[in-house]
């Protein structure tokens, strides 16, 4: 049977204190041993991968990205994309708040997948590497870049091809949260 490209991960966020505070219950449990979890009293879903409320940004890295940044050194395409509704921890899970100002362990997939990627390429000497780094705001149908603010929204277009494939020529070409 042929694997299927993509693999879907979950992430279970603890409760913040606000949400303690206002007496909010966890509505979401993992499955002991499994790759599943549990909404509500008794409707289970199986993912790929799934992570508690106590996993830590380095088992998430570990088991889902940095294979990818492996295979990405050996000249695969990879895209790594965070989805969820507003709060449910995709800022926290794929970069950090203030990516310059968090701590070691707490850094999330992009700081880690960067730092991996610069340490093959200086351990790689026999190897040109060209790397090109784009950051991009993706809210609603509009798209704003991140590094030249200046730039007007009318100037990015998501673009598709004549059978409706939209771009992948960067090789890891969208971490959008
Ligand atoms: N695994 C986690 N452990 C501890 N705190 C977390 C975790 N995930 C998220 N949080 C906290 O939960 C809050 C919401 O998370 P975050 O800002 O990452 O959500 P988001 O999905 O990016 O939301 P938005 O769509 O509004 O940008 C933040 O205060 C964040 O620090
Ligand atoms: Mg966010």
């Amino acid at each position: 049977m042929e694997e299927i490209p993509i693999k879907v991960a979950v992430r279970i966020r603890p409760l913040l204190s606000k949400e303690i505070l206002h007496n909010h219950q966890v509505c979401v449990r993992l499955v002991p041993n499994t790759q599943q979890v549990i909404i509500g009293k008794d409707r289970v879903f199986t993912f790929d991968f799934v992570f508690g409320k106590n996993s830590t940004q380095d088992e998430v890295y570990t088991t889902c990205i940095k294979p990818l940044v492996v295979s990405l050194i050996e000249g695969y395409n990879a895209t790594v994309f965070a989805y969820g509704q507003t709060g449910s921890g995709k800022t926290y899970t794929i970069g950090g708040g203030h990516i310059a100002s968090v701590a070691e362990d707490e850094k999330g997939i992009i700081p880690r997948a960067i730092q991996e990627l610069f340490q093959s390429i200086s351990e790689n000497h026999n190897i040109d590497f060209n790397v090109k780094v784009s950051y991009i705001e993706v809210y609603k149908e509009e798209l704003r870049d991140l590094l030249e603010l200046d730039t007007s929204m009318k100037d990015l277009h998501i673009r598709e091809d004549e059978k409706g494939n939209t771009g992948r020529e960067a090789y890891l070409n969208s971490m959008i949260y």
